[in-house]
């Protein structure tokens, strides 16, 4: 057995009332990616806190938490450790970055923070840096800021300021839950070639078992606070114990050829959405952004159609056209064989419902979420 670079023993988390995190227990091998999955709400992210003692003020801890061989229930010795020998990396990249620095500067700063490296060593080091994460590494992206570069490639820029400092042990709550599925691998790949190199341990939290199924070696399960079940991922896949993680089994998108569907609900035919670009004095439409061009699609009853492309590649105005809150330039899109334009609005949006990328943005702040 090689001795764990991370130990976990007994971990609980509460609030001033409630125990949220139940005396959960497990540990992580040097060169291991050990992915922690369960429902929103279960508890992973606030394990994934504790290691790095950034728990809000509310919450306490007990239990304990080992780093090689060193306490990291004392919160000294963590804050050595963290940047350092155990990084993390979130959801969301720009929440991470300082928006008025550029990318290059702020994975200098980490060099300067944990290195002795000289000014032009730092340099030279945060161009390996770049190119070792796939980033450009020409002077303009250097200079580039956070809110010039792509969601893939801020979180390569915080993947680039995790090794920076050295880290051993890289913590990646949902890394890559809001990047588009080409970008989401490019970056999963990233992650395994580091853990291959680098021989860099990963504590992945992900609800994605595609994602646990391409990156992990050990599987842990939680469900309401608990860990009920931490497997090896073949076992885990082959055989689960516990009918929770059966059930987390049976929720994977199966592929549609082991499924039969319904008649056709929605059928798209050369559909295009055009936005006009006016000019001169009299705003006259001069040309067009074509921003849907020529889309044929059929969607059946009980069946998922997935729309992948690029950012700015059309997906959400085709979106937005289906519920009718755009014009079709041309085309046709029908409902249950009649044209959507038949419907009358209420009815309409009645049948069919849409959900936005930024949940924050689609609640009212101001009233509570059962209302
Ligand atoms: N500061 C806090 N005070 C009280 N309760 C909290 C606090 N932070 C989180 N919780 C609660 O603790 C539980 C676990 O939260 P946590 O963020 O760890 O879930 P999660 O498994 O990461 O979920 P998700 O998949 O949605 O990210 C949730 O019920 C959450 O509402
Ligand atoms: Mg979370």
């Amino acid at each position: 057995m090689p001795k764990p670079l991370l130990n976990i023993e007994n971990l609980s988390i509460f609030t001033k009332s409630q125990k949220i995190v139940k005396n959960i227990s497990f540990s992580i091998n040097p060169g291991e990616i050990f992915a922690l999955v369960g429902e929103s709400g279960s508890g992973k992210s606030l394990t994934a806190l504790s290691v790095v003692d950034l728990l809000a003020k509310n919450l306490k801890k007990s239990g304990k938490i080992t780093y090689e061989d060193t306490d990291l229930s004392h919160s000294q010795n963590i804050q050595n450790f963290r940047g350092s020998e155990i990084a993390f990396i979130f959801q969301d990249p720009t929440n991470s970055l300082n928006p008025i620095m550029t990318i290059g500067d702020q994975v200098a700063e980490v060099l300067a923070l944990h290195t002795n490296l000289s000014k032009k060593q730092r340099k030279s080091r945060v161009l390996a840096l770049f190119d070792q994460v796939d980033l450009d590494t020409d002077a303009q992206m250097l200079t580039r800021y956070p809110h010039q570069v792509s969601g893939g490639q801020k979180q390569r820029v915080m993947i680039a300021c995790a090794l920076a400092g050295g880290a051993k042990l890289l913590i990646a709550d949902e890394p890559t839950t809001a990047l588009d599925v080409t970008t989401q691998k490019q970056v999963l790949e990233l992650l395994l070639d580091l853990r291959k190199n680098q021989k860099l341990s990963i504590l992945l939290i992900t609800h994605d078992l595609s994602v646990v199924k391409l990156m992990a070696d050990k599987v842990a399960v939680m469900h309401q606070g608990e860990i009920i079940e931490n497997r090896d991922k073949a076992e885990f896949f082959k055989n689960p114990k516990e009918d929770y993680s059966k059930e987390l089994l049976v929720s994977l998108p199966k592929s549609s050829r082991d499924q039969t569907f319904g008649d056709v609900l929605i059928k798209g035919d050369k559909v295009k959405v055009y936005f006009p670009i006016k000019t001169g004095l009299l705003q006259r439409t001069t040309d067009y952004v074509r921003a849907v061009d020529e889309i044929n699609f059929t969607l059946k009853q009980g069946q998922n159609l997935a729309i992948v492309g690029e950012s700015g590649s059309g997906k959400t105005t085709l979106a937005k056209a289906i519920m009718r809150q755009l014009d079709l330039h041309d085309g046709f899109v029908s409902m249950d064989s009649k044209a959507i334009k038949s419907y009358d609005r209420k009815s309409y949006a009645a049948k069919v419902q849409i959900v936005f990328q930024n949940v924050t943005s689609s609640f009212n702040p101001r009233m509570r979420i059962s209302q």
